[in-house]
């Protein structure tokens, strides 16, 4: 945690009021006042799964601090009740905090995984989904408890690699970029740990995990940290190397999951071993065949193409065979159950069997980023190690979010619970329904599975449009999302898809589609009223495609704030060659432009003023503070700016100047 407000007691209370506002006293709290924003979000912001509101029912990607959408929600309604849109609705941020703060919402998404979330989230819950989920929870575990060794002294968790035959030498080598199974959270102050023997695959302990090799019982050095060369495979006892880019058919069987280390827990002592002939035959359910799962194909994207060249075809193809066992006996009971929306429901509450010690796993728990790491920057590593925690072990076993049993609580309950808490705060239940009986105040909520370029909403029928729209060239939301949206299709659940979500292929393109999607919702808007969005990026070129996109619709520049909201820690972005902390948030009205020429000077010292207050020193920042100013003074001015030199002229006032 970064604690740059800096000031001890402070930080007690407001970590207490983060922690308040995850518990379920207080699950609907007021939004925080616009003054402690930046440092609300700087507090929370590596501590997002405290900050998770009740109402997330799924997984979903890139979802703003709840905070941070109120208050910008704030900012575009001051004063009364409106209507709220969110073109690009995600699982509903937006939604969630527009009903909090009593207005109307409607949200229109293009990816029909994250608007089964939504739903689930804003129309009152299946009376029988508890009861049915627990039903189908016991007899699928029921069904795969020979899989695991129950004895005494049986694994609390199971370690799971990837390994592939080598085309030279056909030994069988693990994808590991680290050889450290574990290690401590602060692996610099406790630096025992224990790692892995590429050749022997001893499981042995360590003393320092942050050393470049260590002697295994084997009797050889084991690199612990490995160069793999970026997607390349390199076999570790003859060196050859693939390229899965590469033109060769060397790539195409898929790597096979193998079981490579077990967890034994006595009290809270912790060993890890090699695991035995018995928990082997078990995990590999050996002497039995494995069920094939419905079709799930992997559609080719910019992340997924990289698991097509792995030789990876069908989702299924990353779960390890246990984990198939278990999804096999959940879809078979699943797609029994009649009533289309508990079949919706249900699927979407066993959902995080995507998210577990499967090839995308998390080991650290629901909703961490593990799926987009896997499926990252954005190619495939077939990489990291996966943790399966023994599901059969209950509340007992290392972590509640292994044990499926659990998942319904933490989910579908929660949000179950925020849905009767939106009624107490609204002081009525929340009413969905159509785009069309919200505008007429017949309804209070409306989702709509579409391209927002498509809908046709009523011109003038919206107050404000608060949104978070995709990024530029990041997140590739459709390839993501692809194994949850096979796995709502294979518990027979309608998830077709609608169209593409926007990404950014080129500057034209991207520009292009936003522009298409933003322009039904600025219809939508009244005249004079808000939209506000983030924005964050440290390259030129995606502002400019912001600019382009936004610069024919009839919009003005009105504020821009700097968020400090995302987590400066991520591995990704640590690698980027500017990091950057903090979104714009790009305040816009509709109305026309009267300013005869760009105030430029204007709003890059508010950038300055703003940056400096922040004490936000990350190169990446400062370019998308400067950026953000030429898009400002830009859409300000009656006078069609070239957007090049503006952008230039901002990045040499508010980046370059100390
Ligand atoms: C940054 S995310 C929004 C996340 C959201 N704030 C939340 O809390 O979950 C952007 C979303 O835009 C969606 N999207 C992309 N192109 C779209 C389009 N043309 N129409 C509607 N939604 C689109 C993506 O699927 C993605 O969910
Ligand atoms: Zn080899
Ligand atoms: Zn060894």
């Amino acid at each position: 945690m970064i604690g740059r407000d800096g000031c001890g007691s402070n930080q007690t209370r407001l970590m207490s009021e983060v922690k308040q506002r995850s518990s379920n006293r207080d699950p609907i709290p007021a939004s925080p006042p616009a003054s402690d924003l930046h440092a609300y979000s700087i507090r929370v912001r590596n501590k997002r799964h405290l900050e998770q509101p009740l109402y997330y029912s799924g997984k979903w990607w890139a979802r703003r601090l709840a905070a941070v959408t109120a208050w910008m929600i704030g900012e575009a309604l001051p004063d009364g009740h409106g209507i709220v849109l969110d073109p690009f609705m995600g699982s509903g941020t937006t939604i969630g905090e527009a009903l909090r703060l009593g207005h109307r919402a409607i949200g229109v998404e293009i990816n029909p995984f994250a608007v089964a979330v939504g739903q689930g989230t804003f129309r009152p819950r299946h009376p029988s989904l508890q009861q049915a989920y627990e039903q189908i929870v016991t007899k699928a575990l029921k069904e795969i408890e020979p899989l695991y060794y129950l004895g005494p002294n049986s694994p609390a968790g199971y370690f799971w690699a990837h390994a592939r035959r080598c085309p030279s030498c056909r030994k069988s080598t693990l994808l590991l970029n680290r050889r450290v199974l574990v290690q401590h959270a602060y692996r610099r102050i406790v630096t025992a740990g224990w790692a892995i023997c590429p050749y022997s695959r001893h499981v042995f302990p360590i003393k320092n995990v942050n050393a470049t090799k260590a002697l295994c019982p084997c009797g050889r050095f084991v690199k612990l940290s490995v160069a793999v060369g970026g997607v390349r495979f390199k076999c570790v006892f003859c060196s050859h190397s693939v390229d899965p880019w590469g033109p060769s058919d060397e790539t195409r069987t898929p790597p096979r999951a193998v079981l490579v280390a077990v967890e034994i827990r006595k009290g809270k002592s912790r060993t890890f071993r090699r695991p035995n002939r018995r928990e082997l035959d078990a995990a590999l359910t050996r002497g039995q065949t494995i069920p094939t799962l419905p079709d799930m194909p992997i559609i080719g994207g910019r992340s997924t193409d990289q698991a097509l060249r792995w030789g990876y075809v069908d989702w299924q193809d990353l779960l390890h065979p246990r984990q198939r066992f278990f999804a096999n006996a959940l879809i078979k009971q699943i797609i029994a159950v009649d009533s289309p929306a508990l079949r919706q429901a249900l699927a979407i509450a066993f959902a995080p069997v995507w998210e577990y010690h499967s090839r995308l796993c998390s080991f650290k728990g629901i909703g961490s980023g593990a799926v987009r790491q896997g499926l990252g920057t954005p190619v495939i590593h077939p990489v990291p190690m996966s943790y399966e925690a023994n599901p059969l072990q209950g509340a007992k076993g290392p972590r509640a979010s292994g044990d499926p049993r659990e998942w319904i609580k933490q989910r579908s309950t929660r949000s179950a619970l925020a849905f009767v808490e939106l009624k107490k705060h609204r002081g009525r239940p929340v009413r969905f329904g159509t785009i069309r009986a919200v505008v007429a105040g017949k309804s209070d909520v409306a989702i709509v599975c579409s391209d927002s370029a498509k809908v046709d909403h009523a011109p003038d029928s919206v107050d404000a449009i608060v949104t978070d729209p995709p990024y530029f060239d990041r997140i590739y939301y459709d390839d993501l999302a692809g194994p949850l949206v096979s796995w709502l299709n294979s518990c027979n659940v309608n998830c077709k898809s609608v169209g593409e979500g926007i990404q950014g292929a080129t500057v034209d393109g991207f520009a292009t589609r936003l522009r298409a999607a933003l322009a039904p919702a600025v219809t939508a808007l009244r005249p004079g009223g808000s939209l506000i969005f983030t924005y964050h990026h440290q390259d030129r070129s995606a502002w400019l495609a912001l600019a382009n996109s936004l610069a024919t619709l009839p919009l003005t520049g009105h504020a821009v704030s700097l968020v400090p909201t995302e987590m400066p820690n991520s591995k990704m972005k640590q690698r980027s060659a500017a990091p950057i902390s903090c979104d714009a948030v790009i305040h816009l009205k509709k109305r026309a432009r009267t300013i005869e020429t760009t105030n430029l000077e204007m709003w890059a010292k508010d950038m300055r003023r703003q940056l400096a207050g922040l004490n936000v020193r990350l190169a990446g920042d400062n370019a998308s503070a400067a950026y953000a100013s030429a898009l400002l003074a830009g859409l300000s001015s009656r006078q069609v700016p070239s957007w090049e030199s503006l952008l230039d002229t901002a990045y040499a006032i508010v980046a370059q100047t100390p």
